[in-house]
């Protein structure tokens, strides 16, 4: 009878897990209107363990429920519910319990203690960061409930305990730290940009108040003797802080992982760029060594390794300044949506639904071989120390360049290295690393929202799974469409101050730093 045996047994993991969840519930519920959005999560995905502990639903019934995180939470291993839940501790409802919100100079003094202890987590578990360990920088802003399921897909993915993950912020938050910090199943480094909004309200390189406006005329800026009077960029537009902040951002990411960490002085092996509304497939780690092993054999000028490139799912109905249009969006979102529009000019892709798999995954892997170009290979994408030091020497045109894009600043110093070839990638057909940041975040009442699309990328994931971990790579050679070979003349603005390509050539001066231990008392 051991079914009968079973069925006691789930019966009451059924009633104890409804139970903490009712605690849960009754806790969380007495803190209300603390979480920015986490509170709006969990419900949900109290609903989901409900549906999920209900046997009898059936893989069809979850297809055509209404509510789609439902479908998501039944497709995440009970184990891992923990990241999608994990709330900073003492928030018992007790106010006096709760840890105090840090003001500016104590969240500069936090940022500063953390950098310069480049504390690994787990260190002690999974062992030292070695020259070959595959180090993944995870580009992080206020996305909490997406970052969340970024890292339920990478607690997923094979071979994930050998690598480590930076996580990489520009807006310090004790929930979100909190839930890096609960990542138990690799090494983790959190590295804070220290020249963020946040901490820079009203100065440079956030907003100062004797700034000029954005339409200033330059007459009238002159006039006025703003404080960029003299630089307004190629379209005479004059600085938005919110806007330079992204590619500031990832500069300084770069420069902080290859140029100044201790723990990467002689690190050899690649950096894979991921964003905090990425989503990778659990053999993203598989391909990444495949598409580096069919590199070394028969591609030697391929620098780059791609995991995949954008399938278009959803419709924009956009046109037009999107800058100006969407100002009731927050700004993370708004550089978002520019980025998706200046995208969407550059490409005409058909769109997609997890059909395609067939086409896309199979038993021997397509990749592609071509030049490297921004918009096309700026997601999941990797490069060594040799590649760097290309960069490196010419910092230049990337921080001099009038693009708040840094994709397409990197685009124009790869396509202006003396006596070099443009950037070649080497790119995976069948994606493993998906955007699912990219809806949500206009129309609400469409049904185009974060659950829609992360359980698009689920059932995509598991209708291919027969052919994840292919063991062969099929190239193809292609010299990339005309319009993406295109030389860049001039870049989409943006970055005309003199101040924002100041911090970027100076993020390039600081040396090595050595770990400093903290010791608590
Ligand atoms: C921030 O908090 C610290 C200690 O809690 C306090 O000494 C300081 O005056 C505060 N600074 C500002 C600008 O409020």
């Amino acid at each position: 009878m051991p079914r009968l045996k079973y069925a006691s047994v789930a019966r009451v993991v059924v009633i104890l897990g409804l139970f903490c969840l009712w605690l849960q519930i009754m806790l969380s519920a007495s803190t209300g209107g603390m979480y920015r959005d986490g509170g709006q999560d969990h419900m949900i995905q109290v609903q989901g363990m409900l549906v999920k502990t209900n046997p009898i639903r059936t893989e069809e019934e979850l297809m055509n429920a209404n509510d789609t995180s439902e479908q998501v939470l039944a497709l995440v291993p009970p184990e891992l519910h923990k990241y999608l839940t994990v709330h900073p501790r003492n928030n018992s409802g007790n106010s006096t319990d709760r840890i105090a919100v840090k003001n500016i100079t104590e969240i500069k003094q936090a940022i500063k203690r953390f950098n310069e202890a480049q504390t690994i987590y787990n260190e002690d578990i999974f062992g030292p960061v070695q020259n070959d360990t595959v180090i993944i920088a995870i580009q992080v802003h206020t996305r909490l409930t997406y970052l969340r399921h970024l890292i339920v897909s990478l607690a997923q993915a094979k071979e994930i305990d050998r690598t480590l993950l930076i996580f990489s912020h520009d807006y310090y938050d004790e929930e979100i730290n909190t839930l890096v910090r609960s990542i138990d199943f690799t090494k983790v480094m959190q590295i804070f940009y220290p020249y963020s909004i946040q901490t820079h309200p009203h100065e440079f390189p956030g907003m100062d108040p004797n700034d000029c406006p954005r339409d200033t005329k330059f007459e009238q800026a002159v006039k006025l003797e703003c404080n960029n009077a003299l630089y307004p960029d190629l379209h005479g537009h004059y600085r938005e802080a919110k806007y330079t902040q992204t590619k500031h951002h990832w500069w300084w990411k770069a420069n902080r992982i290859f140029n100044q960490l201790q723990s990467t002085t002689g690190h050899t092996g690649y950096v894979l760029f991921l964003e905090e509304d990425h989503y990778v497939a659990e053999d993203f780690l598989h391909i990444l060594s495949l598409l580096k092993s069919t590199a070394d054999k028969s591609c030697p000028q391929c620098e780059m390794l791609s995991l995949g490139t954008y399938l278009k799912t959803y419709q924009y109905h956009v046109n037009g300044d999107k800058r100006k249009k969407n100002m009731n969006l927050n700004y993370i979102q708004q550089v978002k949506l520019a980025n998706e529009q200046r995208r969407k000019k550059h490409e005409n892709n058909p769109t997609w639904n997890f059909q395609v798999y067939p086409h896309l995954y199979t038993a021997t892997q397509k990749v592609e071989i071509t030049p490297w170009h921004s918009s096309m290979h700026n997601m999941g994408f990797a490069f060594n120390r040799t590649v760097w030091n290309h960069i490196m020497k010419q910092q230049s045109q990337f921080c001099a360049y009038d693009d708040y894009n840094w994709d397409y600043s990197l685009l124009h110093l790869s396509q202006n290295m003396p006596g070099r070839e443009k950037f070649k990638v080497i790119v995976c057909k069948g994606p493993r690393v998906f955007h699912i940041g990219e809806c949500g975040i206009h129309h609400k009442k469409s049904n185009c929202n974060a659950s829609t699309v992360i359980s698009k990328v689920q059932k995509l994931l598991q209708n291919a799974k027969p052919y994840l971990y292919p063991t062969r790579v099929s190239a193809q050679v292609t010299a990339g469409g005309a319009k993406h070979n295109k030389k860049l003349v001039k870049g989409n603005g943006g970055w005309g101050d003199i101040r924002d390509q100041e911090l970027c050539t100076n993020m390039t001066k600081v040396g090595r730093q050595h770990r400093h231990m903290i010791f608590y008392a």
